[in-house]
């Protein structure tokens, strides 16, 4: 655990118009990897969205390094990596080499290092080839993979990962969980893959916005799992 948490949701509401999302939280993370599991439709999007500053709460106030997600929220993607679970809300630019040469000029490299930047990052997944591809080209799994590399690729402090896993091929996904796990900053993601989840230091479950359980994967993985195994009949 480290020392001060990344992460503190202070009475935390969240409503889309007059629809109570998240009724009232109040969490503190400061575990290196935590990852959010729960029913579709519980609020790991809402929750890591707020996090990042991409939506505000309705009461109560949301820190995240240090920041107040809405007095400092530009201050925040310079310091937090953000995965959209759906890649074509993060893909802004037509190939590949600028999707991710991008967040580089942003960090004050010129366009010709930025672009060296991106090659580099697709030679380590043996897709140097993708450099010129239009990024509307790809599949779904292999947007996602460009949006990871780019997420990963400038270092955040924290990092936010929306189902990273969902489209990937098993060589393709083995391979980056095997690079997150190296990671030095924090990390915390919503997944279904509860192998992977379960060499996290914290889960979080969520149900209708609330905290169902929290704590070490082996009893929270195990209650979840255990839950919906005693309930098919709910899943239509
Ligand atoms: N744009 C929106 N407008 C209105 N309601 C929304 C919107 N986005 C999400 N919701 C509602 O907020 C609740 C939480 O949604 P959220 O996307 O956070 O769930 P989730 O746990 O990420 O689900 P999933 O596992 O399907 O990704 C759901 O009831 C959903 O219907
Ligand atoms: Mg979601």
């Amino acid at each position: 655990m480290t020392a001060s948490p990344h992460v503190i949701f202070d009475r935390v509401s969240f409503s889309y118009g007059d629809r109570s999302v998240i009724p009232e939280l109040i969490l503190a993370l400061s575990e290196r990897r935590v990852g959010l599991i729960g029913s579709n439709g519980s609020g790991k999007s809402s929750l890591l969205r707020l996090i990042h500053g991409l939506a505000q709460p309705t009461g109560g106030t949301v820190t995240t390094v240090g920041l107040n997600t809405k007095t400092d929220r530009k201050k925040i993607p310079s310091r937090v990596g953000f995965l959209f679970q759906d890649p074509d809300r993060q893909i802004i630019f037509p190939t590949v080499g600028e999707e991710i040469a991008f967040g580089f000029e942003e960090q004050g490299m010129t366009r010709q290092e930025a672009r060296r930047e991106a090659l580099a990052w697709l030679s380590r997944y043996g897709k140097s080839h993708w450099l010129e591809r239009g990024v509307q080209e790809l599949s779904e799994g292999q947007k996602q993979l460009v949006c990871l590399i780019s997420v990963i690729a400038l270092q955040p402090g924290l990092i936010l990962l929306d189902e990273p896993f969902a489209s990937l091929d098993l060589r393709t996904r083995l391979a980056f969980a095997r690079q997150l796990e190296a990671l030095p900053q924090p990390l915390i993601m919503a997944s279904h893959d509860l192998d992977f989840l379960a060499r996290f230091d914290r889960i979080l479950w969520l149900e209708n916005g609330r905290i169902h359980a929290d704590g070490p994967p082996e009893e929270v993985l195990a209650a979840y799992d255990a839950a919906a195994r005693a309930q098919p009949e709910i899943i239509p």
